[in-house]
């Protein structure tokens, strides 16, 4: 899970890639590099110029300050280790034996070390333990046999050769490729990892993603899976899996894809975590407009027969977005009646549940790239293609921020979330979108289901109009409030999170969220589990967090957080003000909300305390270490 970005046109590439690889900095940061092919006047053949630094990208532009990198055509990568440590002789591109051959990579090589195998025993000498390397070595070997066929040497013959190593290579991979030989040929494939192509003005530009092409056109080809494409300052040639030669029209991007600015917020989670009113403002305005009914108590973007039949769901998902996904479940069994189950797609790539008829299978992911999820759903869809029964077909819906993600190619339904981009890896807006996603699922089978009474329907709905505000108060008032809080966490190792019912994937969120960016360690559980093991773990230095909301579980919720009491923990209470709420030593109020709307609000204190407390300790709060925003990896 890197990020890739690749250039050709007429303008100096270094600062180009270096911007693009800024954008896509999220997508992993241990280190960086870059190659562009410079031309001699009146030379055919050109040099190629490597750049690699460890770390983060300052270090590659120090770098590039110092050196230079010259030349209009150009690749960069931005890395996250899977093969190798975080070294410069593994940072990408990585060359052939030659030096003439540059490769970036985006995914994983299944079948790297057979392929090293073979290449060592002809003599091919690695510099780095990537599983990339090969290809630049295995490309050389093509180039020189389509040479021995007597071939022109041109971007075709580049193309060609990319083909043919392509199919040598297990794995989902993304991949950009220049060749000093062909100084203006670019050459990019894709298979089951992102690569979209931007058409500026005499330039293109490919990137794993649409922030990289931010500020430079807003004209775009996401390429296919299986795809391939050879640029040159004259055109794109984009080829399928089979070589035959595509043609497509380019589509805009939207606007926020444009908009990767911090504002005044330290952080970009921080800022994240504040623009989540309007996030829920914009899905109130876009899903509960004015004149609907019980009976149709939500507008979302889906034909009648899309419900028709659902018997049962099951959601896949990882993460974060596994955290909304068991919200949902909660919301659609209890609110909507519709069993419901919820898989990580990690697991469930591998012990897959046996097939039941009329479901309707959920994948969840912000990014809409997360490898496991989308090979889960993949696979979910070719084992009920091949079932005779059309009771059992396939029925997908993706849940993602990332309309023009793999996501939206590969599944039939897409429920856009709509929260704009969010560029912090631990996902706040986002989340919010999940869980308001889930909400409209859940009136729209209430409804059609008759699980709940019309007057309950049309409750629900108008709460959910109520919460932008809400949460514009929650924003307000708890940043200095967790800021102060953060205090007490100085020398914390160990938290619990405890919640019930509709609020035990907000603990799950809550200790996920201080895991990612603070290093503390923290678990949640659902608080009636904690008298069956966890309660050991309790002593002063145990701060536990827990989420009270009146309800069923309210008074259950507090006998649980007496008893830690009793163990000398230190108890912060994420509940609304009240007497019963005084046990607590620490109070993160939230309003006196109906239980249903609950989480949409405890999980803003919950993401503010994370986030004050790691910014406390002085961490890279948007890039936390070993993760990154988008895991393309299996
Ligand atoms: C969220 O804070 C995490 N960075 C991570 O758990 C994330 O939710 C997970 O990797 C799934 O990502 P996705 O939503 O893009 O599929």
């Amino acid at each position: 899970m890197c990020g890739i970005v690749a250039v050709i046109g007429s303008r100096e590439a270094a600062p180009l890639l270096l911007e693009g690889l800024r954008q896509l900095e999220y997508r992993g940061y241990d280190s960086a590099g870059l190659a562009t092919v410079h031309t001699d006047e009146g030379q055919s053949s050109g040099l190629i110029t490597c750049r690699r630094a460890k770390g983060k990208l300052v270090n590659l532009s120090r770098l590039i300050d110092e050196k230079g990198s010259p030349g209009y055509v150009g690749i960069g990568h931005t890395r996250w280790a899977t093969h190798g440590k975080p070294e410069i002789h593994n940072a990408h591109p990585h060359r052939d034996s030659s030096g003439e051959i540059a490769v970036v990579q985006n995914g994983i090589i299944e079948n790297h070390r057979a392929l090293r195998h073979s290449l060592v025993s002809e003599g091919v000498k690695f510099d780095s333990q990537t599983d990339t390397e090969v290809i630049p070595h295995l490309i050389s070997r093509e180039l020189e046999l389509l040479k021995g066929e007597g071939q022109e040497i041109n971007g075709t013959m580049l193309l060609q050769a990319v083909q043919r190593v392509s199919s040598q290579l297990k794995g989902a991979f993304a991949l950009a490729v220049v060749w000093a030989e062909t100084p203006d040929a670019l050459v990019v494939a894709r298979r089951q990892a992102p690569l979209v192509i931007g058409l500026g003005e005499g330039e293109f530009i490919c990137a794993s993603d649409t922030p990289a092409l931010a500020g430079w056109t807003r004209t775009i080809l996401p390429m296919e899976d299986g795809e391939f494409a050879l640029l040159t300052p004259l055109g794109i040639e984009l080829y399928n899996e089979e070589g035959e030669r595509q043609q497509r029209s380019p589509s805009l991007l939207s606007g926020f894809d444009q908009v990767v600015d911090k504002r005044q917020f330290r952080h970009f989670m921080l800022k994240e975590i504040h623009e989540q009113p309007e996030t829920a403002e914009l899905w109130v305005a876009r899903h509960l407009p004015r004149g609907l009914s019980a009976d149709s108590p939500v507008a979302l973007p889906f034909e009648e027969s899309f419900y028709e039949g659902i018997e049962r769901v099951q959601i896949l998902a990882c993460g974060t977005s596994r955290h909304a996904a068991m919200v949902g479940a909660y919301l659609l069994e209890q609110f909507a009646d519709l069993p419901t189950s919820v898989f990580y797609a990690s697991e469930f790539r591998y012990a897959a549940p046996p097939l039941a008829p009329n479901t309707l299978t959920i994948g969840v992911t912000q990014s809409g790239e997360t490898a496991d999820t989308l090979a889960a759903l993949l696979m979910e869809d070719e084992r009920r293609s091949a079932h005779s029964d059309p009771a059992f077909a396939s029925r997908q819906l993706g849940i993602t921020n990332r309309p023009e993600s793999s996501l939206s190619r590969q599944v039939q339904n897409i429920f856009d979330i709509g929260a704009g981009i969010e560029i912090g890896v631990a996902a706040t807006k986002t989340f919010l979108g999940q869980l308001l996603a889930f909400y409209g699922l859940a009136l729209a089978f209430a409804a059609r289901r008759s699980s709940r009474k019309p007057e309950e329907i049309l409750r629900l709905a108008e709460e959910l109009k109520s919460v932008p505000n809400y949460l514009r108060d929650l924003v307000k008032h708890h940043d200095q409030l967790a800021e102060h809080l953060a205090h007490r966490f100085s020398d914390t190792q160990d938290v619990i999170f405890l919640g019930r019912g509709i609020n035990f994937p907000i603990a799950l969120e809550g200790a996920l969220k201080l895991k990612e960016i603070s290093y503390i360690h923290a678990e949640g559980y659902p608080a009636g589990e904690m008298k069956h093991g966890p309660i050991a773990l309790l002593d002063p230095r145990v701060p536990v967090i827990s989420i009270a909301v009146p309800g069923v579980v309210f008074e259950k919720v507090l006998s649980n957080a007496q008893e830690a009491k009793a163990r000398d923990a230190q108890l912060i209470g994420i509940a609304p003000k009240g007497p019963e709420t005084e046990v607590f030593d620490a109070l993160m109020p939230i309003p006196d909300v109906c239980e249903w709307i609950s989480p949409l609000l405890s999980v803003v204190p919950m993401q503010l305390l994370s986030y004050h407390i790691a910014a406390l300790r002085g961490l890279d709060v948007d890039q936390p270490r070993n993760l990154a925003k988008s895991v393309t990896v299996e």
